[in-house]
């Protein structure tokens, strides 16, 4: 997720510009870049960094004068952090300066067939190949260039378009990723969201998916992918810049938790080429998965859950012995690591100082090393010897949702290739995991549409001063996660247990009215979770279980309270039961008033032991 933002009008555009970075730097900050026309030439200036770096490069502008401009503010998805891979780019001829957010998923494809028709690439981005496609269209009309364009593009885009023999114009074409138009008093503007032009103007148009608006200084002007003019309407804004970044949303947290659908589409995208998975870009080779004798994944809190769930899937689909272990144990406990070991550490921020020291010690054991990470360019990833990224932007919220959940999406798919390679699944078994795995993006937008249900659950509990979850195998994982959301943002007393476990001591801790909340997708143990739900029920504690569908009688038949997940494989299940227990701790919280996105002692990064 980047920021973009374009103006053109009367005034000197990059004051402007560097404003609507500014607002939007949220969005992405590894690396920012301004292209403003003047004088016949597109000017382009850009810093790697956060936006302060761009605004002393330029002088806050200053040194860039011009009345049409494009800007950008950098997530980076495709290339490390640097000047070459930040936006905006230039076509070869640097008549013509694009700025994107989103990705173009065909990308390779279109690369190889402008390198076969002669053009070069500076950069290692997805947006400059669809730059130099524009140029590659145009012969003297801009709106027909990008048009022609985006027809070749799949993947999901909001372009701002200049160029130097259109100095009157600013193209902007939107498919999937937001996108703004705004009308000022002095010109107008395309933005990613409102945040970056509310200080000039209230009054907006939304583009739709397929839309092409060609901006002027002085109107503004809507096409379809026919190019056939239509209309858009105005509309009136009244939030202020905060309400603006969250979209709407109450939290940051609450807007994750509704990104995730998206973050997990893009993140199996990222990895599936022509229904196969392909990690051919990563250590992963068929020869490297036959020599692996022990797995060890390795990371902090969520990261660590992450873990507990591969070393169910990965010790259940390939055999390769699998533990899951927490970074600030793994560094102190002599590990017995070997090069037959594949080191997999999972970490949003790829910043966290156990998990990194926890990976040069890994290292220097001799494992192989694998690193799961969101932020390109980060420590870890830089670090290990292999990165599978996790497409899920930003995250601002403390509290992870939508980048545990890329995370897991990312788990199946090392497990189910894996598996694959070693010839422990059938082709047919291969398919049909992976067609179900793409169908978890719409089952995750069917648990998030039952919300209020959640939103009641936690109305009756949020004076709990004490809450247990209950599972057992993944579901045990995934109780795990569960707990730890509801301590950390509603500073609730909460454990997880195996099931199993209880028996053993825990139980003491039951009283009437305790919450236990079981969660029980898994089907084969449906029934021996259940058991253990009467061992609490015995003790008159509530019970709100997390099951599947096909289970709801069996489980409505023992518990209070329950929240149903659409059926699914036996080892997507984690997806949707998390969705439940991230949106009830978010109720709880809210219900306590608790500082939802910011909370107490917490920080988004651990950079210290
Ligand atoms: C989770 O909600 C917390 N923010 C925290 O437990 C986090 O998962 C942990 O600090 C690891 O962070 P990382 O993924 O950035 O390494």
């Amino acid at each position: 997720m980047c920021g973009i933002v374009g103006y053109i009008g009367r005034e000197e555009a990059a004051p402007i510009l560097l404003y609507g970075l500014e607002r939007l730097e949220y969005r992405g900050y590894d690396s920012a870049g301004i292209a403003v026309y003047d004088k016949g030439k597109l000017n382009v200036a850009k810093a790697v960094g956060k936006l302060k770096n761009l605004c002393e490069l330029t002088d806050n502008g200053a040194k860039v004068s011009g009345c049409i401009g494009i800007g950008h503010t950098r997530w980076a998805t495709h290339g490390q952090p640097s000047t070459d891979n930040s936006h905006p780019h230039l076509s070869g001829s640097g008549k013509i300066a694009i700025v994107h957010n989103g990705i173009v998923e065909n990308y390779m494809k279109i690369r190889e067939m402008l390198l076969s028709e002669g053009f070069t690439f500076k950069s290692e981005t997805d947006t400059e190949v669809a730059v130099q496609l524009i140029e590659y269209y145009y012969k003297g009309n801009l709106l027909e260039a990008v048009s022609k364009a985006v027809d070749k593009i799949e993947g999901s885009y909001a372009f701002g378009v200049i160029s130097s023999d259109h100095p009157d114009e600013l193209i902007a074409v939107r498919k999937e990723s937001p996108l703004i138009v705004a009308y000022g008093e002095t010109g107008n503007f395309i933005a990613s969201d409102i945040t970056a032009v509310l200080k000039y103007t209230r009054n907006v148009a939304y583009l739709e998916d397929g839309d092409i608006a060609v901006v002027k200084k002085d109107g503004v002007k809507f096409y379809n992918s026919y190019l056939k003019e239509i209309q858009r309407e105005k509309a009136y804004i009244d939030w202020d810049v905060e309400d603006a970044q969250r979209e709407g949303y109450q939290h940051f947290m609450l807007k994750e938790i509704y990104e995730q659908p998206k973050v997990v589409k893009n993140t199996l995208s990222a990895h599936i080429k022509d229904g196969r998975i392909d990690l051919s870009d990563t250590l992963l080779t068929p020869e490297y998965c036959r020599e692996i004798k022990r797995i060890s994944i390795i990371g902090c809190g969520s990261a660590y859950h992450v873990g507990v769930v591969g070393k169910y899937l990965l010790e259940k689909y390939t055999r390769i012995p699998t533990e899951a272990v927490l970074a600030s144990e793994f560094r102190y406990t002599d590990p017995i690591i070997d090069n037959h070991t594949l080191v997999i550490v999972i970490s949003q921020s790829g910043e966290t100082a156990d998990t990194r020291a926890a990976l040069r010690e890994a290292k220097s054991l001799g494992a192989r090393t694998l690193a799961i990470v969101n932020v390109v360019g980060s420590s870890i990833a830089k670090e290990a010897d292999s990165v599978i990224y996790t497409l899920a932007g930003p995250e601002i919220a403390v509290a992870t949702t939508k980048a545990y959940s890329a995370q897991l999406a990312v788990m199946y798919l090392i497990t189910t290739a894996l598996s694959s390679t070693l010839g422990l699944i059938s082709a047919a078994e291969y398919d049909e995991v992976l067609a179900e795995m793409l169908r978890i993006p719409g089952k995750i937008e069917t648990v998030l549409s039952d919300r209020e249900q959640l939103q009641h659950l936690a109305s009756m509990y949020f004076n709990n001063s004490s809450i247990f979850f209950i599972g057992r195998n993944l579901d045990y994982a995934i109780s795990l996660e569960g707990s730890l959301k509801l301590k950390e943002i509603s500073y609730i007393h909460s454990e997880a247990y195996a099931g199993g476990e209880l028996k053993h001591g825990t139980i003491s801790l039951i009283e009437p009215e305790t919450l236990v909340v079981a969660v029980a997708t898994c089907e084969k143990l449906f029934d021996k979770i259940i058991s253990n739900v009467k061992e609490v029920k015995a003790r008159e504690a509530n019970v709100l279980c997390i099951t599947q569908n096909k289970s709801f009688n069996a489980a409505s038949a023992v518990t209070d309270n329950v929240f149903t997940i659409p059926n699914t494989h036996e080892m997507l299940t984690p997806s949707l039961a998390a969705i439940p227990l991230q949106l009830f701790a978010y109720y709880v919280a809210l219900d306590r008033g608790c500082d939802i996105d910011k909370p107490r002692n917490l920080a988004k990064s651990v950079t210290v032991e």
